[in-house]
């Protein structure tokens, strides 16, 4: 038999016994193409750990044979709201036996910003892990912040190159925004989100009662990212957000729970039709405000929350506009209003340009932004609320004009 090439038939590349006696001829390239479809379920409940909620049993015991085995994992900020939360979790475990099997007792993890900036917290939850047994059929399902289920996320993604996440988110935050999404990640060499994936969830299960305990200010916070998808999604969410801005400002819950649940379905629609799930190019149609809110979270080592860097930042962008002459003042009027109006500081010391001149450490976040994407830097601006304009460069005057103008409008 001749020595021959490759056969392809029907897409599957089956190999002639002769092989060619050297390499491929350079320049023949075999185009290896394949595709994964990823869908997740996202729940919306109260109180997920009473043992007649099914919730949980559908989520995890979606494919396979159950008793599915199952890790769950805490974030120790919230457990310490909720007194007896884990001999709740382990009864209703042992309610749905025939469905979940518990390997170990429920573990706790720090919660905040310090979990994913400590490295041997990564290290130490995949000891826990190993050491429960945990196999590439077990389920992990975090309770917790965005810090702690991006952490969790992160870990659960590497273990044994990916366990089965179940999210159920318990801040604002993480509820209508990155408990929906598809990253995960932790810190490192001092560079947030240095480290992580995108890893679609198993599941996610948003109880709207796990809320109750949250902080004030964590309550507030993740309404900045309902904010910041209506300005760029949906005027009429925007407009309906003015509307109950007391009732949300108050945090009524019937008014939370509409909030979340919009900003979670935009967020989801962003991901599935948007084109770019993974974020392969160097655009972040989402990401209004969030260049400076990424550099007021770290100069100010996370004293201000993800969602009030980005009430600041947002506020900067869109004054930023109407210096640009992009914006309206009208316009540029609601947002403030509505952000003031829903209690956000709109000023931050660290906006400030250096009196006398000299290098601003506020832009260097325009370049941590786009270094985070490689390529081109790309921002989000307003034209008008709802109509959203990329740009690829930010005029340092301008911005210096904008900062000056919240500093005398919302500064000390
Ligand atoms: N993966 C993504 O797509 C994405 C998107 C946006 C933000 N994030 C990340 O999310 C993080 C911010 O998350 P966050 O705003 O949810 O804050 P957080 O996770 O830092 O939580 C704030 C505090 O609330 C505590 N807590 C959590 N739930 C509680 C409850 N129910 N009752 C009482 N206390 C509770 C936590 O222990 C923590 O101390 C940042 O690290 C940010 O980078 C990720
Ligand atoms: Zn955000």
């Amino acid at each position: 038999m001749t020595p021959g090439p490759l056969e392809r038939a029907h897409n599957v590349i089956t190999v002639n016994r002769a092989l060619p006696p050297s390499p491929p001829a350079a320049g023949e390239v075999y185009h290896q193409q394949f595709r994964v479809a990823y869908e997740y379920p996202v729940h919306f409940t109260t109180d997920v750990f009473d043992p007649a909620n099914p919730c949980l049993v559908s989520a995890v015991c979606r494919q396979g044979t159950p008793p599915r085995p199952l890790v769950v994992v805490v974030d120790a900020g919230a457990a310490r709201a909720w007194p007896g939360f884990q001999d709740r979790i382990t009864a209703y475990v042992a309610h749905h036996h025939r469905h979940l099997r518990l390997l170990v007792p429920p573990l706790t993890v720090p919660g905040g910003e310090a979990v994913k900036a400590d490295p041997e917290a990564t290290r130490d939850l995949g000891r826990r892990l190993l050491a429960a047994g945990a196999d590439r059929h077990t389920a992990v399902a975090a309770v917790g912040g965005g810090a702690m289920l991006d952490f969790v996320g992160f870990v659960a993604a590497t273990v044994h190159r990916g366990l089965r996440l179940v999210r159920l988110p318990s801040t604002v935050l993480a509820q209508n925004d990155s408990g929906v999404g598809v990253k995960t990640s932790v810190n490192a060499f001092g560079v947030k989100n240095f480290l992580g994936t995108f890893t679609p969830p198993y599941a996610v299960i948003n109880d709207l009662g796990l809320l109750a305990t949250l902080e004030e200010r964590d309550k507030r916070a993740g309404m900045a990212e309902a904010v910041k998808v209506a300005l760029i999604r949906d005027p009429a969410f925007f407009a309906w957000l003015e509307d109950y801005r007391e009732a949300l400002a108050a945090f009524e819950p019937a008014a939370m729970h509409t909030l979340i649940r919009r900003c979670a379905e935009l967020h989801m629609e962003q991901i599935a039709g948007g084109g770019d799930p993974f974020e392969r190019g160097s655009a972040r149609p989402l990401d209004y405000g969030h260049w400076a809110a990424h550099r007021l979270e770290s100069s100010s080592a996370y004293g201000l929350r993800h969602g009030e860097a980005v009430a600041v930042g947002m506020a900067l962008d869109t004054r930023y506009a109407v210096e640009a002459g992009l914006l309206g003042e009208a316009a540029a009027a609601r947002v403030m209003a509505l952000l003031g109006g829903l209690g956000f500081a709109l000023w931050h010391p660290h906006l400030e340009p250096p009196a006398g001149g000299g290098p601003w450490p506020l832009l260097d976040g325009l370049e941590e932004f786009r270094e985070h994407l490689g390529g081109e830097l790309s921002v989000i601006l307003l034209a008008d609320i709802g109509s959203p304009r990329e740009v690829h460069a930010m005029d340092p005057a301008r911005l210096a004009a904008a900062a000056r103008w919240l500093s005398r409008h919302y500064g000390p």
